[in-house]
């Protein structure tokens, strides 16, 4: 089991995360800009584990206080505070494994989209501005409407990217934790721009089907 720190933790999908590892009885730590907003995210995984009958190991604190608490990070802020973010926090972070799953979605003509970032992809931007850490992309594709529904167990692959292979195994047994969720590493850094790009597709479909879709990758045991 481990500590893991979200940083942002306050949104949908860091709380999502947080819940779903909780329930694999992970200490989570909520890590938002403000103290009051963390410990009432913290607050929202206590009562939602209860609703499923378990305790959760659950901490709140300004996102400076959790990175130093954490083993690992993972970074759910909004693209546009991804850069400011992890610039503020490259000291705490240091080496730490640090797990994004920021996406630069943009709309076009109301159409979902990915933003062109210099280094390639947010994961790429995150490696770039944390040059000691050993970042790993991953759960970009994993709606936080699912994630936060914890009485249906969710289905789906999550595609990991990284260059460090101590780094990737431990998140690859992260979600080894969370049933029905399959780890599936895909390869490098570099791949990072597509594991995102397929969040926009998944917004796509979703509008189209009216649901809440994930990736499901076929032929690989
Ligand atoms: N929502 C999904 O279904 C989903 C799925 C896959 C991936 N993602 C990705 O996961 C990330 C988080 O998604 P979300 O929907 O949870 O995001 P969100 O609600 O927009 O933001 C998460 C938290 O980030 C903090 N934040 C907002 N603006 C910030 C800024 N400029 N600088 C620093 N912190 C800021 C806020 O916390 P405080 O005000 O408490 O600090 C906010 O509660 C995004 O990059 C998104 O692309 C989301």
């Amino acid at each position: 089991m481990a500590t893991i720190g979200f940083i942002g933790g306050t949104g949908p999908e860091g709380l999502g995360l947080a819940m779903r590892l909780a329930l694999a009885d992970d200490r989570v730590l909520i890590g938002s800009r403000r103290p009051d907003r963390a410990e009432a995210a913290a607050q929202q995984v206590r009562e939602a584990l209860a609703a499923v009958g378990r305790e959760a190991d659950v901490g709140g604190g300004v996102n400076r206080d959790v990175v130093r608490e954490a083993e690992i990070v993972v970074i759910v802020v909004p693209f546009d505070g991804h850069e400011a973010t992890l610039n503020d926090l490259r000291e705490e972070i240091g080496g730490k494994i640090v797990v994004d799953a920021a996406v630069p979605l943009a709309f076009v003509g109301g159409q979902p989209g990915i933003a062109a970032v210099e280094q390639g992809s947010a994961t790429e931007q995150a490696q770039a501005l944390l040059p000691e850490a050993r970042v790993i992309g991953a759960f970009h594709n994993l709606s936080a409407r699912k994630l936060q529904a914890l009485e249906d167990e969710m289905a789906g692959d999550v595609l990991i990217t990284g260059d460090d292979a101590e780094a990737k195994q431990a998140v690859m047994e992260l979600v080894e934790r969370m049933p029905r969720l399959r780890p599936v590493d895909a390869g490098a850094l570099a791949m990072s721009s597509f594991v995102e790009g397929l969040t926009a597709l998944l917004l796509s479909i979703n509008r189209r089907y009216k649901s809440q879709a994930a990736v499901q990758v076929v032929g690989i045991e």
